[in-house]
């Protein structure tokens, strides 16, 4: 896992906007795989700049977003549909029908997820995945726990999770307490991933990543063994004793 370590969120959100308009540069019908929560947004902002300033070219692109929370409406605002909508797709040339997010209200889930699969698979398999990083060390909706061979699938969300999402919400008792994720074996897959962490908040588990031995305790680990991942962070989550290999 290469550790980049920025000076702050504006650099880490520019450094991560950079590596994905190389990769669109290099192939422009390159499959993105996305991330929501706020550590993106700054990196979301970065590329509708650079779509503004014709830097990058969306329209081959394909997307597929991580999660989705179960049973939120869709114009709810903070379903991933809503919040990616608002923060990426109205701004930039993606091709509606190379956009996929994990249905909130699926009729049959156990179908819909496997059909979720079977379309990464059919579209060439995801070229970058960008990732944020939960404070138990959730990747995408991947609790502790999950099985590192888990693809995508319905989920319980863990307490951990839910007490932090609540600040988004009015009140911990509206966060959905289930969610559709790619599993973990999905997002391994990826030919390339970023993972992202800023602010004092994530120190304590990016320590644990770098530090502690691969342990589905820790779902974020699964990374540590993946061909390509960076791992960029702000000083804010630098516990000091990371340095930039
Ligand atoms: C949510 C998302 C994750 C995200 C995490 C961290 O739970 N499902 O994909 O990485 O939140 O969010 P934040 O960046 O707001 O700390």
């Amino acid at each position: 896992m290469k550790i980049i370590i920025e000076d702050n969120y504006e650099n880490l959100s520019h450094k991560a906007a950079e590596v994905i308009k190389e990769q669109i540069g290099q192939k422009p019908d390159s499959v993105l795989g996305l991330a929501t929560g706020g550590t993106p947004i700054g990196t979301y902002n970065e590329l509708v700049k650079m779509y503004q300033n014709g830097e990058i070219d969306f329209s081959e692109v394909t997307a597929f977003n991580l999660d989705e929370y179960l049973g939120i409406e869709k114009k709810h605002e903070q379903s991933y549909h809503y919040y990616m909508q608002e923060k990426l797709f109205n701004k930039i040339n993606i091709k509606k029908e190379n956009i996929f997010i994990p249905e909130s209200k699926p009729k049959n889930p156990e179908e819909y997820c496997k059909w979720y699969e079977n379309k990464i698979k059919e579209k060439g398999g995801i070229d970058l995945q960008l990732l944020g990083i939960g404070s138990n060390g959730h990747i995408g909706f991947n609790e502790p726990g999950s099985d590192f061979k888990s693809k995508t699938r319905v989920i319980e969300l863990a307490k951990q999770t839910i007490e932090d999402n609540s600040r988004y919400f009015n009140s911990e008792k509206e966060v959905p307490n289930k969610a559709i994720t790619m599993g973990l074996d999905t997002i391994f897959k990826a030919k390339k991933i970023i993972i992202l962490a800023s602010g004092e908040k994530k120190k304590k588990i990016v320590k644990k990543i770098v530090n502690l031995e691969q342990t589905e305790k820790i779902p974020a680990t699964i990374l540590k063994k993946h061909p390509k991942t960076k791992l960029i962070i702000d000083k804010a989550a630098n516990t000091k004793d990371l340095v930039s290999n």
